[in-house]
């Protein structure tokens, strides 16, 4: 692991960024038994970071080889109006064209989604209007454990710092333990936890998502 070093992102890294994303997704694993379409799936989870925000998203690269990323918005309140009003009218054609929408397991997403509006709408309310920014980090799994997520934490706590942002939030299911373990390391403390229901395979899981938060000083 010794090789590995954090750096700036770039257009070609997106493939690899994606395929990360797409397999830990899901509490560190695929993402499939949520949403079966990684292409779709991907795009959803990334597109605003690594092509409307790039700047803020940095990855780790052992050897040539991209190994994990840590996607940063600095401005909560542009991410909201991008994906309203660019990203997810886009992804309903893409998904049109796909047959992303029909399917069971997409409706019973939509399903938990209409569930957990509450939370979605109060969470809006809280995270976009009050906290400034937000992260995502993911780390190949053959990678994790040997302070990669760290080093990108670090890199982008020390990048925002430049750019005036005060607080980072990062959002977590409360049974992701490495997750969770991983962000109170780093100096996060959770600010806010909300019930939620998700639709995994042909079962519906209750969990709480937990709103981490650090300031920088
Ligand atoms: C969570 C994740 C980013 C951690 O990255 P990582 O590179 O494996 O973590 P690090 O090696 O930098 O760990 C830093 C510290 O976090 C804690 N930590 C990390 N993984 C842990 C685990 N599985 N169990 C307990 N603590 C853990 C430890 O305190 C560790 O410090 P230490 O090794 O000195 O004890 C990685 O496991 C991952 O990609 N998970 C899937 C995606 C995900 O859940 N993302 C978070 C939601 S946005």
């Amino acid at each position: 692991m010794s090789n590995v070093i954090i750096r700036s992102f770039r257009p070609g890294d997106r493939n690899a960024v994606c395929t990360i994303c797409c397999d830990s997704a899901d509490k560190g694993e695929p993402i499939e038994r949520t949403l079966a379409d990684r292409e779709w799936a991907a795009d959803l989870l990334t597109k605003y970071y690594t092509d409307y925000e790039p700047s803020s998203t940095f990855v780790a690269e052992d050897n040539g080889k991209v190994v994990g990323y840590i996607l940063g918005c600095f401005d909560n309140r542009r991410y909201g109006l991008v994906m309203l009003f660019i990203i997810i009218p886009w992804l309903l054609v893409k998904g049109l064209t796909r047959g992303v929408f029909f399917t069971s397991q997409f409706w019973g997403v939509v399903a938990a989604g209409v569930h957990n509006w509450r939370r979605l709408f109060h969470w809006r309310k809280t995270s976009f209007h009050s906290h400034q920014a937000h992260l995502h980090v993911g780390i190949a799994k053959g990678h994790r454990g040997h302070h990669v997520g760290r080093q990108l934490v670090e890199t982008l706590v020390s990048y925002a710092k430049t750019k005036g942002v005060h607080e980072l939030t990062a959002s977590v299911h409360d049974s992701n333990q490495a997750a969770c373990r991983f962000f109170e390391h780093a100096g996060f403390k959770v600010q806010d936890s909300h019930p939620m229901i998700m639709r995994r395979g042909d079962a519906l899981e209750r969990y709480t998502a937990l709103l981490y938060v650090k300031k920088i000083f």
